[in-house]
């Protein structure tokens, strides 16, 4: 490395060499003590310009480019060509402005998502809150007539418990978020958790006349996990299926091993979603249009949820579809080691 010092005595050697020159010349003009006085004086002028340019100026450009950060010019950029320590110094600011941009961008991102967050959940609560007080004050108002008070009570109650649904998932998703959710690790068998639950779903999918097939190998599929939170996710998954694929429509539940790891899918012959759509599909709220004005009811948080448990279990989450044509949605996780009993 080029150290500084290394630079400054090269300057004070050439200044004194310069003093040793001059002094030579004008010796016998001058006589010795005058030349030398002012050779001297001519090398420190020297010198001391070079050691300006070389320390002061730079130091200088230094401060200047950080009161633009202080600012707030985040983009500033200090570059300098020496390797010296001023030019390390300087190359250690511009490190951390790096580091700064970056920590401002996701801050930004975050307050961002933070706002779409309450403007998301604000109108999600006011939508049926409005309902319900609007049912009720038209049932307060009405003349007596019990049949038709009694369908806007259905309504209200049918609207409360939509957001009793939509407070208990924000609340769960908070705490995922937040890693507050308590998870009871064991060893589960995927297959056998895959096949209670589409058990369950079996009645429903007659009732929509959707063929139902479970597919699922020999092999346990064991994995380490929360048994009831995967659970979840799977009966959100089929849930899902069952909203958006019609009548006549197919929905596969499939169990599988790949390298080292357990797969689950729900493949299902759908409405499908947008490659538009697609990136955004697991974020909190998010609905397709399509599906918001067929009013298929969901508070837009089930997918959000489904990825947060999967990735508590170190696991991936997985969609594959293209409108109009199904959607397959399925989770990975790593298989818990085979215990060897000999
Ligand atoms: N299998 C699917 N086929 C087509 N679109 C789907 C499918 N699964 C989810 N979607 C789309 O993704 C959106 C978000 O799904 P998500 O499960 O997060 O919410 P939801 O079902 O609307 O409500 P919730 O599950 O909270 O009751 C859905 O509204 C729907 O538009
Ligand atoms: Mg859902």
């Amino acid at each position: 490395m080029r150290s500084l010092w290394v630079v400054i005595l090269a300057v004070l050697s050439a200044a004194a060499a310069v003093a040793v020159v001059l002094h030579l010349s004008l010796d016998e003009s001058l006589g010795h003590e005058r030349a030398a006085i002012l050779s001297g004086v001519v090398g420190c002028v020297l010198a001391a310009g070079t050691l300006h340019r070389l320390i002061v100026v730079r130091i200088r450009r230094l401060v200047r480019g950080l009161d633009e950060v202080a600012g707030g010019d985040l983009s500033t950029r200090l570059s300098s060509r020496w390797d010296d320590e001023i030019g390390l110094l300087t190359t250690n600011i511009d490190e951390l402005l790096l580091t700064l941009r970056e920590n401002f961008e996701e801050l930004r991102t975050h307050d961002e998502l933070r706002r779409r967050m309450v403007a998301n959940v604000s109108h999600e609560l006011r939508t049926p809150l409005t309902s319900i007080q609007g049912y009720l004050e038209t049932a307060l108002a009405g003349d007596g007539d019990w049949e038709e008070e009694r369908k806007k009570l259905e309504v209200c109650h049918r609207e409360t418990k939509r957001l009793a649904r939509l407070v208990k998932d924000l609340f769960q998703l908070s705490k995922l978020d937040t890693d507050q959710l308590e998870f009871h690790f064991e060893t589960v068998s995927l297959v056998e958790l895959a096949d209670q639950v589409g058990l369950a779903f079996e009645q429903r999918f007659a009732d929509k006349r959707i063929d139902f097939v479970t597919d699922l190998p020999d092999d346990r599929l064991d994995v380490i996990a929360d048994g009831n939170r995967l659970g979840q996710v799977i009966t959100n998954l089929l849930g899902n299926a069952a909203v958006f694929t019609p009548e006549g429509g197919s929905i596969r539940l499939r169990c599988r091993r790949t390298e080292g790891q357990a797969v689950c899918e729900v493949i299902d012959t759908g409405i499908g979603i947008s490659a538009r759509d697609l990136p955004h599909i697991f974020d909190s709220f998010f609905h397709l249009e399509k599906s918001r004005t067929r009013n298929l009811g969901g508070t837009g948080l089930g997918l959000a949820i489904c990825k947060a448990i999967v990735e508590t279990h170190q696991g991936q989450m997985e969609v594959e579809s293209q409108e109009g044509d199904g959607a397959t949605f399925r989770f990975l996780l790593d298989l818990a080691p085979e215990i060897d009993l000999d």
